[in-house]
């Protein structure tokens, strides 16, 4: 069986727009985007740019969005008459690739990360709470940002859902000494008002999980 589908290429170094380009390779029941991604890199085509790591779900490396809608490439069965392209709304290096070095410079200022504590004479164990936990469970693949009808890298990379999630998961961390619903707030977070589009690919419920849990009291 062979199916066509449409990759969205792009080379800065050769100029030009970003154009639209199809590819017919065999495919089986199963494969997946990733899959049918590294057949076209092997068999036709070795200038295709797209990134990967785990190949099973758990890196976030390989999210692109297929027929206009984020997804994670390794989990994704491959369709006839698909279109996979770059992540919408971040700058892409090549073809399926996007700038996530650029996204995660910028978010250094936010400071998101847990303080040394300094020594300690015990191991310290957390209680997460399943909110919390479902937070953890991010894999940074930033797709989430895509989703967000307000996003803009160009304007502020990091006013987004991926930044919320992050500074949720660091509210809730009882080592957590930083005023993280300010962050949130003096990002803009108070402009997400009724708005519910952001979609996790992970399975992670931002609007409830991250958004509303730093808005709230
Ligand atoms: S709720 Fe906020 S972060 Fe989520 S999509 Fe809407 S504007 Fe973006
Ligand atoms: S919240 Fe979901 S979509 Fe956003 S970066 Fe994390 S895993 Fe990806
Ligand atoms: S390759 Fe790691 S999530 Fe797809």
């Amino acid at each position: 069986m062979s199916i066509r589908v449409s990759i969205k290429r792009y080379d800065p170094e050769r100029g030009g727009e970003p154009a639209w380009v199809d590819y017919e390779i065999p495919a089986h029941e199963k494969t997946t985007v990733l899959e049918a991604l590294m057949q076209i890199y092997e068999d036709m085509d070795p200038t295709l740019a797209f990134r990967f790591g785990c190949r099973f779900d758990k890196c976030g490396l390989c999210a692109v969005e297929v027929n206009g809608k984020p997804r994670m490439a390794c989990y994704t069965d491959i369709k006839d008459g698909m279109k996979i392209g770059p992540l919408t709304g971040m700058p892409v290096v090549r073809d399926l690739v996007t700038d996530r070095t650029a996204f995660f410079e910028a978010l250094r200022e936010l400071e998101i990360y847990i303080p040394d504590q300094g020594e300690r004479s015990e191991p310290q164990v957390l209680q997460q709470s399943e909110v919390h936990t479902k937070l953890l469970s991010c894999v940074e693949c930033l797709a989430c940002n895509a989703t967000c009808p307000g996003y803009d890298f160009e304007k502020n990379p990091l006013v987004g859902p991926y930044t919320f999630v992050k500074l949720a998961q660091l509210h809730l961390d009882p080592r957590n000494k930083i005023d993280r619903k300010k962050q949130a707030l003096d990002l803009g977070l108070g402009g997400c008002g009724g708005c519910k589009k952001c979609i996790c690919i992970h399975g992670i419920n931002i609007r409830k999980h991250a958004v509303e849990v730093l808005l709230g009291e």
